[in-house]
């Protein structure tokens, strides 16, 4: 098996776990008022805090030696998020600008907001997986020429569509029967598709603690990481389950296998589909012949 899917409180799951964790996406519920099934998003500020210190000292814990996590939030929490992942030993590398590619959201007397953080930091003094992603966007206007090989990944990411609300969301957004997102709160593949092949080697461990709708599994698996998903909804873990079970179209990451080949090792760190496939039928004849 290449994944495990958790019901319950991570909080609970993660202080009883002697698990050995290689990398974590934490994504929690911002605590903006949200609608969660089984989550108040409207916690006095302390206790909001509190609970995440508690989520990330955890992880802390169960995370091997150079592991690393990603801490998304929105920008105006960033001091708090600094601070909980000081406190509980975390070592600060980047702080990442998801620049959302969608139209800032207005606000008065002060300047439209189009980013989110997703703070990067590692447990001691060196990362032990660092592999220099290269990209090769669009030139900018007025560019002469073209590049020869790419350009490495900066901490500033704004080639990586947010999934919105509504049309915008395209395919790879879940769906209710009547049209709805089923999460709100649904990431991006591609952004989880960035960090992982960062900060991870096939076969390690991948944890999230608040799963979702569970796209760091789906990622995790496409690239034969293993992934823990911790999701407190029942609703959100069936969603995981059937997600995983069979990827859809919208959710093969191999569309995005083009944009990294400039990156000087990207077959070591992501097998092409042909290889995985190859794998997964000489699984199966195992399978079956040990059955037979
Ligand atoms: C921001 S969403 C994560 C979205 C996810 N990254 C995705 O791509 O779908 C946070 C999730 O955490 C879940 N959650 C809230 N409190 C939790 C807890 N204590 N333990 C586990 N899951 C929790 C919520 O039900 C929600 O689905």
């Amino acid at each position: 098996m290449s994944y495990e899917i958790l019901l319950g409180n991570c909080i609970d799951i993660l202080e009883k776990s002697n698990r050995e964790i290689d990398f974590t996406f934490l994504d929690p519920p911002f605590n903006q008022q949200k609608d969660y099934a089984l989550h108040n998003d409207d916690m006095p500020e302390q206790e909001y805090w509190n609970m995440v210190k508690k989520v990330c000292r955890s992880i802390y814990k169960i995370t091997n030696k150079g592991g690393c996590i990603y801490f998304m939030q929105r920008e105006k929490n960033t001091e708090f998020v600094l601070q909980t992942l000081r406190e509980t030993g975390w070592n600060f590398q980047n702080l990442i600008i998801w620049k959302k590619r969608t139209s800032a959201v207005p606000v008065k007397g002060k300047y439209g907001k189009q980013y989110q953080i997703i703070v990067y930091a590692i447990k001691g003094e060196r990362a032990k997986t660092f592999h220099r992603l290269r990209i090769d966007p669009e030139l900018p206007l007025n560019y002469k020429y073209q590049r020869d090989n790419g350009i490495f990944v900066t901490d500033v990411w704004d080639d990586i569509r947010e999934l919105t609300s509504g049309y915008f969301a395209g395919d790879e957004a879940l769906r209710t029967d009547n049209g709805e997102r089923f999460h709100k709160q649904q990431a991006p593949l591609a952004l989880l598709l960035r960090m992982i092949l960062t900060s991870t080697n096939i076969g390690d461990t991948i944890l999230d603690p608040f799963a979702g709708t569970g796209t760091t599994a789906v990622t995790a698996i496409q690239t034969q990481r293993y992934s823990i998903a911790i999701e407190i909804d029942p609703k959100n873990i069936e969603c995981i389950k059937n997600r995983l079970k069979s990827i859809r179209d919208a959710d093969n990451i191999q569309k995005y296998y083009k944009d990294y080949t400039c990156t000087e090792n990207l077959r070591e760190i992501w097998s092409n589909e042909s290889e995985i496939v190859q794998k997964q039928k000489q699984e199966e004849l195992t399978l079956f012949n040990a059955a037979g």
